[in-house]
């Protein structure tokens, strides 16, 4: 396993669960000392101690990425207790059933989950990067990877705000790559596609895997870890040339035309592939 990320102090939200609590495994694997946030204490405590088990160097830190004030301690501490801030991963997003019942078409949208979305999935990432940017130039630069969705790339029936707060994270993306790259800050955005996390398996039917799986130009479903491989090579310095780039990690599944499943059942009838 590479070392590329030694010595190098790295924030992960989110990191409690899921998708988070991989990449700062493999984060700290790779050398670097990990802080795990997430508005979850018990949860992010644990993925860490589980991190600090392994001989590896983490700590848990619990705020709510919605409140302005938690964020700004929480750099604060951060930078008192490490020195440094050399990379953010804005993993973090609301996800939960409440607000996925609440996020609807935009008739049916509850504005609250509206507010909610763009608090913790936009204007966090946003604030955090505001209170940790000076720490990370003063120590030298650093690289923020955030975490989009192609929901913030393409329109879908529902979740409205989630997609629509992922389309905001993607250009705040490309504003502080523009506004810090002369000072060594690089700021990436991946464009995730439907990953098999611990939640996802619980709650996707077998027949949306099989839809999911359909329109992926991949043979199989992505894993945490492919997420997680993307972020730490963002992270480390062999990513020096890439700043302000919108990556999708998604299998394909936003490379294809939209028809090209349809297609395939057409031409699977007729026999035939020709159009
Ligand atoms: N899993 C997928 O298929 C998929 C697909 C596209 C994009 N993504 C993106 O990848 C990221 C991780 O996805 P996941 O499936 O692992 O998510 P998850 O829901 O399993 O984990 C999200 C974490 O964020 C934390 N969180 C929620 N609100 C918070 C707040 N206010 N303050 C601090 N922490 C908060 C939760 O406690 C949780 O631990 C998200 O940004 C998500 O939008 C995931």
């Amino acid at each position: 396993m590479t070392r590329a990320l030694e010595g190098k102090v790295a924030i992960v939200t989110g990191a409690g669960q899921g998708i988070g609590t991989v990449v700062a495994t493999l984060l700290a694997q790779r050398g670097a000392t990990v802080i795990l946030a997430d508005i979850d204490a018990d949860r992010v405590e644990s993925s860490a101690s589980a991190i600090r088990e392994a001989g590896l160097k983490a700590v848990g830190l619990s705020f709510d990425l919605a409140q302005e004030d938690e964020i700004a301690d929480a750099v604060r501490r951060i930078a008192a207790d490490h020195g440094r801030i050399d990379i953010i991963h804005n993993n973090a997003a609301l996800q939960t059933e409440s607000q996925r019942n609440r996020d609807l078409d935009v008739v049916q949208l509850d504005t609250h989950a509206w507010d909610m979305a763009f608090a913790v999935n936009a204007r966090g990432p946003m604030l955090l990067c505001k209170y940790a940017l000076p720490t990370m130039i003063d120590g030298g630069g650093g690289s923020i990877i955030h975490s989009a969705s192609g929901f913030g790339l393409l329109g879908e029936t529902t979740l409205t705000a989630y997609g629509s707060s992922k389309a905001a994270l993607i250009n705040l993306s490309r504003f502080i790559a523009t506004q810090y790259g002369k000072r060594r800050v690089r700021s990436n955005v991946i464009a995730i596609g439907f990953v098999l996390s611990e939640t996802a398996i619980e709650t996707t039917p077998q027949a949306v895997k099989d839809i999911l799986l359909a329109h992926h130009l991949s043979p199989e479903l992505g894993a945490p870890i492919d997420i997680a491989n993307v972020v730490a090579f963002l992270a480390s310095d062999e990513a020096r040339f890439i700043n302000g780039a919108m990556i999708p990690v998604d299998g394909g599944f936003t490379a294809h035309q939209p028809s090209m499943v349809d297609f395939e059942r057409l031409f699977a009838a007729a026999g035939s592939s020709k159009l």
